[in-house]
């Protein structure tokens, strides 16, 4: 754990690290919670406003209101950045009571912040301290160092950047990294007093170092890749997305790129149009990509109607080309249904996904084939033959997700049960 502490403080430039966060969040909540002790070290005890852009991750918003402070949300400018003028304006407004600045680098919005530098001096020169949520480091590392541009605190995920699996719900890992300054409140724990600081406004999770037993994933991954294989794996995930949006961009607007037309990271692909010409919805797009055997990136956020894809370093040439072809063979599909081929309420992207009982079933009444809804072209590179091997079938054919969000149904056993 000491190795891996002094690895993450060379990757991101601070001085210390706490291996304690569970999560990205909770090491957000850490972060704000040493800014805020700062502040009450120092006196200050008004200074509770963290400043948001829009752009954010939601977490972010909920990590301050935890620690105490009170939101205000600084707006995004056309090309996805943070608007500056917004924020001179916002930190004018509040310098008195200023805790604190979280922004996103590279932003969720898929860019590279090109006003960072000058946005951490703002900051700092009105007495706030400036969190980067490091979440996106998978753009950074090895290239630029958030301890070194400007920045007091940062977390970073584990789970994201550094090899630990990511989904299904942990264990994560999302060490909270700060500036010598705030060092004195990082997390400590009441059972172990080498967990933390003697100083600190005490533990933020059960276990002294969290979730310890993944560890050795992240001690692995850096210790095999090195310095140099860490920054390749950053340029890999950067060129993937761009690769990405070069190819997606006759097919789908690319939402927002940076001055020289590149994105960061990720790529968010615009489908309000497509929606608005065909009726074909983000949800079609997302759920006829199982048929083609991808699962959906994320979706509607940052942006309702959108996907935001995120290649990372991971996927190779081929499984990325696989991506970009069957979106391409999505377009068209849903050209046909703008060209009345298809009606808008029956066609292979709104009946998506097909499972194997809907495809084999005796009744088949859509206007377009069986072969088309389970094995469309573009399909492992082939509809029938070695291709079809790889077909992914998935178990249930399309829910109505958001009316399940709404009603919850508890399918557990009563609790009478247990007693018997
Ligand atoms: C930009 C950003 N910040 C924070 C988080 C929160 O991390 P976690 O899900 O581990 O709590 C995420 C998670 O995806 C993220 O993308």
């Amino acid at each position: 754990m000491t190795e891996i502490e002094a690895w993450l403080c060379g990757v991101t430039g601070y001085d210390r690290v706490s291996l304690q966060p569970n999560a990205g969040s909770q090491g957000e909540f850490a972060g704000l919670m040493a800014v805020r002790s700062f502040h009450l070290a120092n006196g200050d005890l008004r200074r509770t406003v963290c400043l948001i852009p829009s752009s954010a991750h939601g977490t972010n918003a909920a990590s301050a209101v935890m620690a105490g402070m009170r939101v205000v949300v600084v707006k995004t400018a056309p090309d996805g950045a943070v608007d500056l003028d917004d924020l001179r304006a916002k930190v004018a407004e509040h310098a008195d009571t200023l805790a604190a600045i979280m922004v996103t680098y590279p932003s969720t919005h898929g860019v590279f912040e090109e006003g960072i530098t000058e946005l951490c001096e703002l900051v700092h020169r009105a007495g706030g301290q400036v969190y980067v949520d490091g979440a996106n480091l998978n753009a950074l590392m090895g290239l630029a160092q958030p301890g070194s541009f400007g920045a007091d605190v940062s977390h970073l995920n584990l789970h994201k950047t550094f090899a630990i699996p990511h989904g299904g719900g942990g264990p994560g890992v999302g060490p909270v990294a700060v500036k010598s300054h705030l060092a004195p409140y990082l997390p400590n724990h009441p059972l172990l007093p080498e967990a933390g600081p003697v100083t600190s406004y005490g533990p933020i999770s059960a276990a002294p170092f969290g979730s310890a037993g993944v560890l050795p994933i992240t001690y692995a991954f850096i210790a095999m890749m090195g310095a140099e294989g860490l920054k390749e794996a950053s340029q890999a995930a950067v060129l993937s997305a761009n690769y990405i949006a070069a190819r997606l961009a006759p097919s789908f607007p690319i939402l927002y790129t940076g001055a020289n037309g590149l994105v960061a990271h990720e790529c968010i692909v615009d489908l309000r149009p497509l929606t608005k010409q065909t009726g074909v919805t983000v949800d079609d797009v997302a759920k006829r990509l199982i048929d083609y055997g991808f699962h959906a990136p994320t979706m509607s956020f940052p942006v309702a109607g959108t996907l935001m894809i995120e290649p990372t370093e991971s996927e190779s040439l081929a499984e990325v080309d696989r991506f970009c072809e069957a979106m391409i063979a999505i377009r068209g599909e849903a050209d046909r249904v703008a060209a009345g081929e298809w009606p808008s309420d029956d066609n292979p992207l709104r009946h998506a996904p097909h499972t194997l009982a809907r495809v084999t079933a005796s009744e088949w009444s859509h206007p377009y084939s069986r072969e088309v809804a389970a094995f469309p072209a573009g399909l492992a590179l082939g509809a029938v033959g070695a291709g079809a091997r790889d077909k992914y079938w998935p178990s249930s054919a399309r829910i109505d997700g958001a009316f399940g969000d709404r009603n919850l149904v508890c399918s557990c056993p009563p609790v009478d049960s247990y007693g018997e």
